[in-house]
């Protein structure tokens, strides 16, 4: 990427992020979450995060942009699709409102394809295109054929829940807490994956599908709950992750052979789940993932190196 100066903006869901990426080095990556105010209503409600990201977008700006002199901005990239529209808004208006007063191009940036090429930021690995794509987050499960960082085609996408979605819930029905992603990944120990949940293993060739899975862990806590059985948390959260992740994993290699490929870029929140990464270090293949655990979430670091992609 040639030397430039990019500010970007995210807003797609209930982080409010602005970053600034100079000479390909993130300077800020300013994050604001209203995870915690969107835990209060047991999900994230599109009204309410506009208006966190309304409040919180000129502090995020102002920290952003604190080491260096704006004057020296050469681009104003946003998340533009896909996203919760009342949220991509305001992002949306300051990235134009910039764009004119600074007199600098726009570049609208979508925010899947940045989560799959978050990995290109300090790599050092040679890339070797086609790759498989994997963005694992609490709104996206998606499989896609990379050809080049604009020519990426979905091949296969979740038919109902995410899988953070899932882990979401399961947390709070186990009273772990939100994000629930980080608290099952904390007490994940492969000894105590006892519990099988599923009869059934889903069929590689077909569409991901998490809400069958969803649903027996839930009943199988609730149960417990209404019979007053003692819940081991650790032994469910641990069959939990091991049951969903071995899902996504053999769905990869299906693909994998299927298009006789041997990469795989993974992005979003649930990239940074542990077992998840151990077993596609398992796999032997060419795997292009963050370095930095901070750019598998919504950030919009990740949108200035995908922007920086487009302008070379
Ligand atoms: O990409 P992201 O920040 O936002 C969305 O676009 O959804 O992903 C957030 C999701 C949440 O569901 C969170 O529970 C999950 O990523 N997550 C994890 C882990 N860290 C975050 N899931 C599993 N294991 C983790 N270590
Ligand atoms: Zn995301």
């Amino acid at each position: 990427m040639n030397k430039c100066t990019i500010l970007a903006i995210e807003t797609s869901c209930d982080d409010s992020s602005i970053a600034i990426l100079k000479d390909n080095k993130i300077i800020n990556n300013v994050i604001w979450s209203s995870a915690e105010i969107q835990n209060e209503y047991g999900g994230v409600v599109p009204e309410i995060a506009a208006r966190e990201h309304a409040k919180n977008i000129m502090k995020a700006l102002r920290q952003a942009c604190k080491d260096i002199d704006i004057s020296e901005i050469d681009y104003i990239a946003y998340t533009n699709e896909p996203g919760l529209r009342v949220s991509l808004n305001v992002g949306e208006a300051l990235a134009t409102s910039l764009s004119i007063l600074m007199n600098k191009p726009l570049i609208p940036v979508n925010h899947i394809y940045a989560h799959l090429f978050s990995f290109i930021y300090d790599n050092h690995q040679a890339i070797q295109y086609p790759m498989l794509g994997l963005v694992i987050s609490g709104g996206h499960t998606s499989i896609f054929k990379i050809n080049s960082p604009t020519n990426i085609q979905i091949i296969n996408e979740t038919k109902d829940d995410a899988v953070g979605e899932v882990f979401d819930k399961i947390s709070r029905t186990l009273e772990l807490g939100y994000p629930g992603g980080p608290k099952i990944d904390k007490l994940f120990d492969i000894n105590k994956t006892t519990i099988k949940f599923l009869n059934l293993k889903p069929k590689p060739s077909d569409n991901f599908s998490f809400s069958g899975l969803k649903t027996k862990v839930l009943n199988f806590i609730n149960q417990a709950k209404m019979k007053k059985n003692k819940i081991d948390k650790q032994v469910i959260a641990s069959s939990f992750q091991k049951e969903i992740i071995d899902i996504v994993v053999d769905k990869i290699i299906y693909y994998l052979d299927k298009y006789q490929i041997d990469g795989l870029a993974i992005g979003g929140g649930v990239a940074a789940n542990s077992y998840l990464e151990s077993k596609l270090k398992s796999l032997n293949i060419k795997l292009y993932m963050p370095k930095d655990k901070v750019l598998c979430g919504d950030n919009a670091a990740m949108i200035a190196i995908y922007a920086g992609l487009l302008v070379n």
